[in-house]
């Protein structure tokens, strides 16, 4: 059966409503677009653990800091569709911004602490834009499980904290990170770098398992950690670095001595192109 294309909250809930009929349950896969084969991971588990799957296509503009990133945002919506049709997805949700935020927005979600760090403070108001979304997502689709790449791992957290501290009855499900052959992670963002950027761009996930190796290898002081991430980016002249930080890989508060699962992450710049990335490490 092909993909059904819904644009509206009022089509998409009847789907989801008619599926729940025939005793479905339902996976959502929120997005915004430019699918690639990160998205195709979340869609897969999606589609193996639940009837009915359900991906979002939706450009957030309250999440984006930065105007220009906004605009620069690819929109791709016919390839999209047909890519959720390939992997066997149910339903794509693709409303357009009057449908989800049709007057003033004056309710937020905030995730505090959380949120304050890393991406938070490079990109202020950011998550506060992601978790209001998610929780209009989840209240629109209503879904059993829902699915968010380990790449982004804040966000990941900060979603798990939402869901925990509103009572939201949905399954949070992460997906491992999806890379290229030369560890690059899959990333619409890459798109936009240059032959010669995207040829150093691997540079940012070695840093992060240089750093690694340093933890497998008993250091449990997060100074030298950081410091052989940094010193590793410092051989990519072409790299500005934003922060690498250590922290908690299930609250991602970031800490000063590693006594359990860690996730160390960072952010650069490779041109006009923003990079995230990040590795688990497990003493
Ligand atoms: O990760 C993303 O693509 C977005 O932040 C999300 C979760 C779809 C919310 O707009």
């Amino acid at each position: 059966m092909s993909v059904r294309l819904a644009r509206t909250i009022a089509e998409v809930r009847a789907l989801v409503a008619d599926a729940r009929e025939r005793g479905a349950s339902v996976g959502l896969v929120p997005t915004m677009g430019a699918l690639h084969a990160g998205h195709g991971a979340l869609i897969r588990l999606a589609r193996e653990e639940t009837a009915f799957v359900v991906a979002t296509i939706f450009v957030n503009p309250i999440q984006f800091d930065r105007a220009e990133d906004f605009d620069r945002y690819p929109r791709t919506l016919e390839t999209d569709v047909e890519f959720c049709h390939r992997l066997g997805v149910d339903a794509v949700f693709a409303p357009d911004a009057a449908e989800m935020y049709p007057d003033k927005l004056l309710t937020s979600v905030d995730v505090a602490e959380i949120s304050s760090r890393m991406e938070g403070e490079f990109r202020p108001g950011h998550f506060r834009g992601v978790a209001t979304v998610v929780a209009k997502l989840f209240h629109i689709v209503q879904a059993d499980r829902a699915y968010f790449g380990e790449k982004d791992a804040q966000q990941l957290a900060v979603i798990q904290k939402m869901v925990a501290d509103l009572n939201i009855p949905v399954t949070i499900v992460p997906v491992a990170t999806v890379r290229e052959a030369d560890g690059l992670a899959i990333s619409s963002r890459n798109q936009r770098l240059s032959p010669e950027e995207r040829r150093v761009a691997p540079a940012l996930y070695q840093a992060l398992c240089a750093a690694e190796a340093l933890i497998r290898g008993g250091c449990r002081d997060v100074g030298p950690v950081k410091q052989a991430a940094l010193a590793a980016l410092a051989r990519t002249p072409e790299i500005r670095v934003e922060y690498v930080e250590v922290a908690d890989a299930e609250t991602m508060h970031p800490v000063e001595r590693i006594s359990g699962a860690v996730r160390i992450a960072a952010a650069i710049w490779l041109g006009k192109t923003r990079l995230i990335d990040n590795v688990l490490s497990t003493p």
